[in-house]
This record gives C-alpha cells, structure tokens and sequence, in this order.
C-alpha cells in the first residue's frame, strides 16, 4: 500500500460542539500524521469552491452557508492508504447509516451536521489540499 495524504475537515458544528479533541485524539489512535494544521473561518465564497462538485445539488446553498458559519479545523493527514483510512475512521456520510465506532456515528447529528469531511479519490485530495495549503506548508 502506498503512503498517500488527504485532506480533512473538523466542521462548523464539531468545533462549536467541543470535538476538536475528541476528534484528534481519533485521528491520533488511527495513527496518521497530521502534516498541517489549521483553524479557518471560511467565506462563502471559499465554501463555495471548496464544494464547487456539488454545485447543482439541492444541499449546496445550505450546505456552503454551514461550512461558512464559523471556524473549522482544516489538516492534511498522511498514512497508508490515507484516503480510505480517514473516510473509514470518519463512517458514512449520514451519520444514522455509519458503522458503529466511526466519528460519524458517535457524534454526527445530521447528514449536514456530521462532523467532518475527507477526500474521496487521488485527485479529489490533491486539489482539496492545494485548496487550502501551500507547497512549503506540506514538505
Ligand atoms: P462531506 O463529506 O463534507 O461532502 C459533502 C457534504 O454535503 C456532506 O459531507 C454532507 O455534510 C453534506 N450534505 C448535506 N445534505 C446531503 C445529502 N442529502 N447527501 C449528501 N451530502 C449531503
């Protein structure tokens, strides 16, 4: 398996909740190195192109205006296998339909609210990084 990195995203909801912790010490028992890290109010406008896929979808106004409500926690995480590893260790999107054990599950309240996001392929990873990261921020 290759080491692979991808992005991931303490939401709105989670921070204002005081999961933060609770959060990365999952991160750290799942044993990923945390290669950068930050707090980020995003604009609307920053939300907007960070789901730009999303765009024709019914959530995404609402969606977007979430994401821009308050601070996140936005990091790169490297491991084996990163992009799977974290959406495993995150559970389904919809928090009532993830496995037991998963961040989702144990603390998501909704498919908006549920906590945090991943990338979902290679390229997905690569531009969400680069979204918010630069290149000598990531060596
Ligand atoms: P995330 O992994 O950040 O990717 C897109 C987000 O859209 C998703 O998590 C959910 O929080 C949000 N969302 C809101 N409604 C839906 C829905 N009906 N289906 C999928 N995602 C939704």
């Amino acid at each position: 398996m290759a080491i692979e990195r991808t992005l991931a995203i303490i939401k709105p909801d989670a921070v204002g909740r005081g999961l933060t912790g609770e959060i990365l010490s999952r991160i750290h028992a799942a044993k990923f190195r945390i290669i950068v890290i930050k707090t980020r109010r995003l604009t609307k406008r920053e939300a907007e192109g960070f789901y730009a896929v999303h765009r024709e979808r019914p959530f995404f106004a609402e969606l977007t205006e979430f994401m821009s409500t308050s601070k996140a926690v936005v990091m790169v995480l490297e491991a084996e296998n990163a992009i799977a590893k974290w959406r495993d260790t995150m559970g389904a999107t919809d928090p009532s339909k993830a496995a037991s054990g998963t961040i989702r599950k144990d603390l998501g309240a909704s498919i908006q609210c549920n906590c945090t996001h991943g990338s979902d392929a290679p390229e997905t990873a690569a531009f969400e990084i680069g979204y918010f990261f630069s290149g000598s921020e990531l060596v």
